[in-house]
């Protein structure tokens, strides 16, 4: 049979989606959800919603998929989520993003539903740095998900995001982590998008310089791929196999990768979305129906056809509206 490929009107292949299952949390993240959930209504896709636009995505061309939120684990349904997904011909792989409080003893059930990797968050090694971001201690949990993760063979990846004035000092001791563990450790560009406009980013650099005069000149490394954006780096110890892990950055500002992007994202309300920088979205919900899934095939097909070349982070061109949405509704 032909392998179906889903490309977009600049050729770029499209095999990647992120759902965002529940827009809830159980934390409080001074750049995404400060307020916590508060009053706020929470959104979720089904499992019938969500197990469907798998099977149409995967009928159109996507491999991989990433759930997300919020945080994925709220979901009541997310195991069996997980098991449905993984099962669908022409999908390869069904990861997570996780805040990682709740992660420790759902670990083996993810394995056995068949999970490929988890990504955990995690700012900060520093309970009190912890409690200050994210509004509660925290740090023993997840690090005790993240060596559950690995116990069971499920690779993880560590993501931080550097916020001037609050982790700072977090950059060396999560990279030790790399060392010591066979986890990657990544550091991710705050996006101004919701409460992260109201910071500013940590240049790459400014983080590059510090791990230099820790551990030396490092140099890039092309021996991972991932789903996408990250760049890796690595010390001369590294390729020695001293260090268990690795290190990456992604700076979707101030290091454009659009060129290259493979993704779409559904939000946890269910609509398209076509580039993490604007509004413009496809409510496929409306398209939802069980027993014919063609409608909605086509829908997400002719959808990828007005993904956009770029963002317009940087450039503010107003051609198209961006995006109002929170981070924890759009899908970290
Ligand atoms: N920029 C970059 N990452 C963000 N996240 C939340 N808000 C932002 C933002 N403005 C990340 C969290 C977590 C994931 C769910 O999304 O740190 O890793
Ligand atoms: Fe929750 Fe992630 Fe947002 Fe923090 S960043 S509040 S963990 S969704």
């Amino acid at each position: 049979m032909k392998e179906k490929k889903l490309t977009d009107c600049y050729k770029r292949v499209i095999d990647y989606v992120r759902i965002s299952i529940i827009d809830g949390c159980n934390l409080a993240c001074t750049y995404c959800m400060p307020n916590g959930n508060g009053c706020k209504k929470i959104t979720t896709l089904s499992k019938e919603e969500i197990v469907c636009m798998g099977r149409a995505f995967a009928n159109c061309g996507i491999k991989k998929i990433k759930l997300t939120g919020g945080e994925p684990l709220l979901h009541k349904d997310i195991i069996s989520i997980v098991k449905e997904l993984s099962s669908i011909a022409g999908i390869d792989q069904v990861t997570l993003t996780t805040n990682g409080i709740l992660l420790e003893n759902k670990v083996k059930l993810l394995k056995e539903a068949g999970i490929f990797a988890i990504n955990v968050s995690l700012d900060t090694l520093d309970e009190e740095e912890y409690k200050h971001i994210t509004g509660q201690y925290g740090v023993e949990k997840v690090f005790n998900s993240i060596k559950a993760c690995v116990e069971h063979n499920i690779p993880v990846k560590i993501n931080c995001v550097p916020i001037k004035g609050y982790n700072d000092d977090s950059y060396i001791p999560l990279v030790e982590l790399a060392k010591k563990y066979p986890v990657d450790v990544r550091f991710i560009e705050m996006m101004p998008i919701g409460y992260g406009k109201n910071f500013m980013p940590v240049k790459q650099e400014e983080i590059e310089e510090k791990l230099k005069s820790k551990y030396g000149m490092f140099y890039p490394y092309h021996g991972i791929k991932g789903n996408g954006p990250a760049t890796y780096i690595q010390w001369k110890e590294t390729e020695n196999g001293k260090w268990k892990g690795n290190v990456g950055f992604i700076s979707a500002v101030s290091h454009e990768f659009c060129d290259s992007c493979n993704r779409i994202r559904v939000t946890s309300d269910g609509i398209l979305k076509l580039c993490l920088c604007f509004d413009k979205g496809i409510d496929l919900k409306k398209y939802i129906n069980k027993s014919d899934l063609r409608q909605l095939e086509e829908v997400i097909k002719q959808g990828i056809l007005e993904k956009p070349k770029h963002h317009n982070f940087n450039t503010k061109d107003g051609s198209l509206e961006n995006e109002q949405k929170n981070m924890w509704e759009i899908g970290g």
